[in-house]
């Protein structure tokens, strides 16, 4: 049997996410995650929130079936079949609405165009308390960049020019075209941060 696709990463960073949203999220709720990839954030998070019901979706649709056959695996009760959805196309074909969006790592690894369609899609699906939350690595105004985000975002670009690092403050501009302001900007290790957008 083909072993189910790993993120080293993503094994790292699912524990001090997982903190975060702990500490952010009532004990129930509906969660809507955006580029969920292998699918590990998923499990990790509908294991340790069991009053959280879970749908997991990604642009590439080549990215379900492994997601899909890690979700039958572990037999969670509150995650939901992977669903293939491009933060793209508006408005978003799931049926909402959801308390959390969550999206992790897709913002440098897609055009620019995905942020502003990140922030609209989620207007259009979030209950009136319900929060966006972004992890990634990202540029801030007058906070020096750490040497190994500045070597991350020249490899992305060499990748593709369309991708790279995005500015916080960019971010932000785009949230509150959709209505939505930072809320909370939390340090993560390996130079990452965890935004918190709720409506403005
Ligand atoms: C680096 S992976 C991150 C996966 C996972 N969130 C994580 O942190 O391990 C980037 C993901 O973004 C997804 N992606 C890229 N563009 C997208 C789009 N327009 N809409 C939805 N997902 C997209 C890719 O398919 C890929 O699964």
């Amino acid at each position: 049997m083909t072993p189910l696709p790993l993120s080293a990463a993503a094994e790292r960073n699912k524990h001090p996410i997982l903190e975060q949203l702990q500490q952010l999220l009532p004990p129930q709720g509906t969660a809507l995650e955006i580029a969920a990839g292998t699918g590990q954030h998923a499990l990790w998070f509908a294991d340790a929130l069991p009053g959280w019901v879970w749908q997991p979706t990604d642009g590439d649709s080549a990215a379900l079936p492994a997601l899909a056959a890690r979700a039958a695996k572990a037999r969670h009760a509150n995650i939901r079949p992977p669903r293939p959805l491009d933060v793209q196309v508006l408005p978003w074909s799931v049926d909402g609405p959801f308390d959390l969006v969550f999206c992790a790592n897709m913002l440098h690894i897609s055009p620019w165009t995905t942020c502003s369609a990140l922030m609209q899609g989620t207007a259009g699906r979030l209950t009136p308390r319900g929060q966006l939350v972004v992890y990634g690595p990202f540029l801030e105004e007058g906070v020096p960049t750490a040497p190994g985000n500045v070597a991350f975002d020249e490899s992305l670009r060499a990748r593709d020019p369309a991708w790279g690092l995005r500015r916080l403050a960019d971010v932000c501009r785009e949230a509150a075209e959709a209505g939505l302001a930072l809320r909370s900007r939390r340090p993560m290790p390996a130079n990452n941060l965890l935004l918190v957008f709720g409506r403005g």
